[in-house]
Parts: C-alpha cells; sequence; structure tokens
C-alpha cells in the first residue's frame, strides 16, 4: 500500500523524514537502514545531523546498505556516492564504519563485485527502513527503465536521461560514469518499510506511474505499488499535479 504524505515545503519534508527514522532508531537501536544520495535525501541528512548534535538520536549500532555506486569511482572521488555519504552523514555522526555497507564501485571480478553486496544484502536479512529518491525516468536506485526488472544486486548501463540529469554533479555530462552498481528491485522490495521522497517537480510523471494500477518495468518505481508499506513524501509543488486518488494526509 502506498500512502502520500503532502508537506508545505521541502524542509518540513526532510525533518518529517528524519524524524520518522529516529523514531525508528529510538525503538530499535541497530535499525537497519537503506540509504539513497542525490539531492533529494540532502535535507534529510542535514537534519539527522541536527538531531544527532541535539543528543536525540544514536547511530553507534545502526546498519547501513547505500543502494548504489558508479562504477570506476574509488571512495574518495568526490562524485562517488561513498564520498557524498561521509560528506553529508557519515562523517558528522557516531555511526561504525564496520556498519556502513556499499557496494564497491571499483572492482575487477564486476559478478564478484555484485555477489559480496548481494551476499552482505542476503546475511541481514531485510532493510527495516529503505529511503528511495525517484528518477525523473522512474528509476529507483539505479534500476533503470528496460524489458523486465533484474531482483538482485547488478551492474546497469546508465541511460541517456540519467546521465543528464547527474550531469550538474560533475563538470560535464562526459565525465558522469555510464555504469553504476545497484540493489535490485528486488533488494528494495524486500525492505519492512519504504520511503520515497520526491521535491521537484520533474518527477511527477514517474510518481503518476506508482499510482497507475499498472506495474511496467519501462517505470522501475511502478513495482512499489505491489509492497506493503511505502510512504511518499512529496511538497506541494510536486502534489499539485499527482493523481493519486485515495485521501492524501497533509502535513
Ligand atoms: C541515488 C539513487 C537515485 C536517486 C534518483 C534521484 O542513490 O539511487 O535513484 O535517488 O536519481 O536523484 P535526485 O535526488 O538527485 O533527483
Amino acid at each position: 500500500m502506498i500512502q502520500l504524505a503532502i508537506f508545505e515545503d521541502y524542509q518540513s519534508l526532510s525533518r518529517q523524514a528524519a524524524k520518522h527514522i529516529v523514531d525508528l532508531i529510538r525503538k530499535k537501536p541497530n535499525a537497519v537502514l537503506g540509504l539513497a544520495t542525490g539531492s533529494t535525501p540532502l535535507g534529510l541528512y542535514q537534519e539527522l545531523v541536527n538531531m544527532y548534535k541535539e543528543s536525540k538520536v544514536d547511530f553507534s549500532n545502526v546498519v547501513t546498505f547505500n543502494l548504489d555506486e558508479y562504477v570506476g569511482l574509488p571512495h574518495d572521488h568526490p562524485q562517488s556516492y561513498y564520498y557524498f555519504m561521509r560528506q553529508h552523514l557519515f562523517s558528522k555522526v557516531n555511526i561504525s564504519t564496520a556498519n556502513i555497507h556499499f557496494p564497491r564501485g571499483l572492482f575487477e571480478d564486476a559478478g564478484k563485485a555484485c555477489r559480496e553486496y548481494e551476499q552482505q544484502l542476503q546475511d541481514i536479512g531485510r532493510i527495516d527502513l529503505q529511503i528511495l529518491g525517484i528518477g525523473s525516468n522512474g528509476h529507483i536506485g539505479f534500476n533503470e527503465p528496460a524489458d523486465r526488472m533484474t531482483l538482485e544486486t547488478h551492474i546497469t548501463e546508465l541511460t541517456r536521461k540519467t546521465i543528464t540529469d547527474n550531469a550538474r554533479f560533475f563538470h560535464d555530462s562526459g565525465e558522469v560514469p555510464r555504469k553504476a552498481i545497484t540493489m535490485g528491485i528486488g533488494n528494495i522490495m524486500r525492505a519492512r518499510t519504504i520511503l520515497l521522497l520526491a521535491n521537484n517537480d520533474t518527477k511527477t510523471a514517474a510518481l503518476n506511474a506508482m499510482f497507475s494500477g499498472v506495474i511496467d518495468p519501462n517505470i522501475p518505481a511502478s513495482i512499489l505499488q505491489l509492497h506493503e508499506n511505502v510512504l511518499v513524501f512529496v511538497n506541494r509543488e510536486v502534489a499539485k499535479n499527482l493523481k493519486y486518488r485515495s485521501t492524501a494526509l497533509v502535513n
């Protein structure tokens, strides 16, 4: 079931998402979080850091799994997703490095890198809360539109749309890696709860596919309609053009 919550602005959306995570960690100090990178969760991570500084949350037993990483970028590359997480969250809270899990973007054997991450995901069982952004083409993680969905960790060829969308983080689009290693759709769907955030109206069409009643591998996020517990947080701007039919929770 998908529940939609609409927030006045990005800050209140981010604050509520952080509160949701903090409530979970208070109930379950060793909660397993699935994390996303990109622009959307930046406010959320900032709020988590603020709450940590105010001693409202303890990350010492929290376990994290990130969704994806660019192929070919080492952890210390400023555009790598590992670097992003270190910069915006990991280096600012008391999370234990041993509890941080990331797919390896730098490898000689792609199959081995995928199997390793898959094994770590299988060993942990279920992610308690998976944070997701959504691509303007409907991707979740880096599960790009395709004829079929891939369930497990895999290497994916980024679409032209994703490369253009993500070029803003690089000097030019020629520098954006062409491939990524990503959790598969099965890994994401196994999470107990999914919290998807969207605050940009370039995501409207992709979001509407999540409320359409159709599951389409060309819009990977549409699979979320089959999940038992999805929360979608959007701001008012995005909400304006959504075709969500049930009563939305307005915050
Ligand atoms: C990032 C990820 C992607 C992003 C999506 C939206 O780890 O998995 O699916 O969530 O591309 O990116 P932004 O938030 O930059 O619009």
